[in-house]
């Protein structure tokens, strides 16, 4: 497996696990962070033994942010030039499951980074909050759009507005995050979790993950025809009528392509 110097990346099982390991700095998401965390993810997307992918953190953090070290001396036109962040677009199109599991700090693009994730699991120690409004900006790696459609108008613009911090209990409360579990357990918590979405079948679960994404790029009307057209789509698949037939055969089924 690569080697890489800002995270640590291992397999268990059909589940690719990818640790963020910058402690010293709360895992503050550097140019470097991103480009091996990006490559790491992606080579586990076309990766036939990987069913779903688990991102977390170390030390005290999910992670502090984007670098701010690393951009407070940039101007304009560098970070136009460069289209600073542009790299988290390929993170967002992977088609495999990611779990973000969160423990400690995921602020800034931190919280963006979880939210980039299909689903959060997070410690009862976690902290989310977006406080880019304390330095002088505000979210770049798609705060203000994800957090706003996952927590609703008002309670994303107090978190962008006042920089405020919002704990674990708050956030499954306002429905950013989908389970909470003691901060010991939030990576076994979220590696069972991606165990059984890498169990079900891929194409299944690929599809599922597209359909829900769409509900955040399209109408009611056409979302809802291209969710058809998925399921329609799944009927081409091995697994449909082997899960179909497992079931009337009152047995577990045995997917074809995990
Ligand atoms: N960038 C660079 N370094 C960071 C960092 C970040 N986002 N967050 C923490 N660090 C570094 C600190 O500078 C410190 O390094 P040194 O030991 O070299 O001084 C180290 O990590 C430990 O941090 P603290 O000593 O500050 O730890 P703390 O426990 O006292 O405080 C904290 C924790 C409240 C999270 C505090 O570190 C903090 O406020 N961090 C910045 C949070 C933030 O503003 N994030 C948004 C960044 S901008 C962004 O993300 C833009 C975007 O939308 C993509």
């Amino acid at each position: 497996m690569t080697e890489y110097a800002n995270i640590l990346v291992e397999q268990q099982g059909r589940v690719g696990l990818v640790t963020l390991n910058r402690p010293s700095a709360l895992n503050a998401l550097n140019k470097a962070t991103m480009e091996e965390l990006v490559a790491a993810v992606t080579a586990m997307d076309s990766d036939p033994g990987v069913g779903a992918v688990v991102i977390t953190g170390s030390g005290k953090a999910f992670a502090a942010g984007a670098d701010i070290k690393e951009m407070a001396d940039q101007g304009y036109m560098d970070m136009y030039v460069a289209d600073w962040f542009r790299g988290w677009e390929d993170f967002t199109r992977l088609r495999i499951p990611t779990i973000a599991a969160v423990s400690g700090f995921a602020l800034g693009g931190g919280c963006e980074l979880a939210m980039m994730c299909d689903l959060i699991i997070a410690g009862d120690n976690a902290k989310f909050g977006q406080p880019e409004i304390n330095l002088g900006v505000l979210p770049g790696m798609g705060g203000s759009q994800r957090l706003t459609r996952a927590v609703g108008k008002a309670k994303a613009m107090d978190m962008i507005l006042t920089g405020r911090f919002i704990d674990a209990e708050e956030a499954e409360r306002c429905g950013l995050v989908s389970r909470v579990v003691p901060a010991a357990d939030v990576v076994s918590e979220a590696l069972t979790a991606a165990g059984v979405i890498a169990g079900k079948s891929k194409p299944a679960a690929m599809a599922a993950k597209e359909a829900v994404n769409a509900a955040f790029e399209t109408g009611l009307a056409q979302g809802v025809v291209f969710e058809r057209r998925l399921f329609h789509s799944l009927f081409a698949t091995e697994d449909q009528k082997e899960g179909m037939a497992a079931f009337t055969g009152k047995r577990q089924p045995e997917f074809k392509h995990r």
